[in-house]
């Protein structure tokens, strides 16, 4: 079976998708198959992608709990799942609360497997 077939109904999430190692992931992942949430405070308006398919763009800081709850509703009301988790939007972690932190890991990480850039990144490091 070809990756494309293989990947053909999961979706990732990629934070930090609209520009760099970030925006290379969303294009690979979308080349192989897989359906797309992409997320950056301007992604939008980053003229770098559009909205397709299987490509979601959501605007938002990942700082801000309102924003993973975005994402999540998002992945969930136009994909139906949520299989993987890329962080890897560049936070500082001394600008988010530890509450902040803790409630997106729930609320993104319970049914998710989670890859991360090789930067310590708000998610990875709480999560
Ligand atoms: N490039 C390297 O050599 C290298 C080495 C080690 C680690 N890293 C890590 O790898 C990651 C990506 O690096 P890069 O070089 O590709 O970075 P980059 O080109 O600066 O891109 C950073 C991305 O993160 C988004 N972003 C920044 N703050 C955000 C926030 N609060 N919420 C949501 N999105 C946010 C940016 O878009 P907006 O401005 O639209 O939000 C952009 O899409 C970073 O975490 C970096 O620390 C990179």
């Amino acid at each position: 079976m070809s990756s494309e077939k293989t990947n053909a109904r999961k979706t990732v999430i990629v934070t930090g998708g609209s520009q760099g190692i970030g925006a290379g992931l969303v294009r690979t992942f979308l080349d192989r198959g897989y359906r797309v949430v992409a997320n950056s405070r301007n992604i939008s308006r980053s003229n770098g992608f559009t909205p397709s398919g299987g490509l979601a763009l959501v605007d938002g800081n990942i700082a801000e709990f309102a924003t993973a709850e975005k994402i999540v509703e998002v992945a969930k009301s136009q994909f139906g799942s949520i299989d993987a988790l890329v962080n890897n939007a560049g936070i500082s972690s001394r600008s988010v609360s530890p509450n902040t932190r803790l409630k997106i890991c729930g609320l993104l990480f319970p049914s998710t497997s989670m890859a991360f850039s090789s930067s310590a990144s708000l998610l990875s490091s709480r999560c």
